[in-house]
């Protein structure tokens, strides 16, 4: 789906139909798109202007990593499938960064990928995100992470203003 053709013709298709339902039911929903953190230089940016042609509301960056590196050697690391929680985090927010540059703030990005305490959602958001979300967390560490995350936030948020 990342291969640049691929990409164009399925944006076209669901902003379409994203168009023909805001009509119909007088209620614009927006859309995102979600990449992997398996993007090199070149997709990413290819990713960016794909976005920003096709007038997608915002990005979700990212999804599980295929990439085994930050696990090698360890029981079931050669397991097939997505990886993530905390060996997706530098992956998956380096692609965040290298996107935030690349949309130079033209589309909100949703920072996603190992937060696993406040400081690593923090650390999203420095890198170029509007939004944060996590999913394995939330596993690990239960409701407590939604309050850690919301206070380092505005503890941020207050530093900056
Ligand atoms: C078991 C599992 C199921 C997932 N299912 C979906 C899914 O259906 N759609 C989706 O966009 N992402 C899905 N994801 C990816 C997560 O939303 C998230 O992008 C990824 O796990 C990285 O964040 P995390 O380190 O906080 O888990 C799934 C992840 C896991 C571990």
């Amino acid at each position: 789906m990342q291969k640049d053709d691929a990409l164009d013709d399925l944006l076209s298709q669901l902003k379409n139909r994203q168009e023909q339902l805001a009509e119909k039911h007088g209620r614009y929903v927006p859309m995102a798109l979600k990449i992997a953190p398996d993007l090199d230089d070149e997709q990413i940016q290819g990713i960016a202007d794909a976005v920003r042609r096709h007038r997608m509301d915002g990005v979700i960056a990212t999804n599980t990593t295929l990439s085994r590196t930050e696990v090698a050697g360890l029981p079931n690391a050669d397991e097939t499938g997505g990886l993530s929680g905390a060996p997706v985090f530098r992956r998956s927010t380096d692609v965040l960064k290298k996107l935030a540059v690349a949309l130079a703030g033209e589309l909100p990005i949703i920072g996603v990928g190992g937060i696993m305490g406040g400081e690593d959602a923090a650390e999203k958001i420095r890198a170029g995100a509007s939004l944060v979300q996590f999913y394995s967390g939330f596993i690990y560490r239960g409701p407590d992470l939604v309050s850690e995350v919301a206070d380092t936030l505005a503890k941020m948020m207050m530093k900056k203003a």
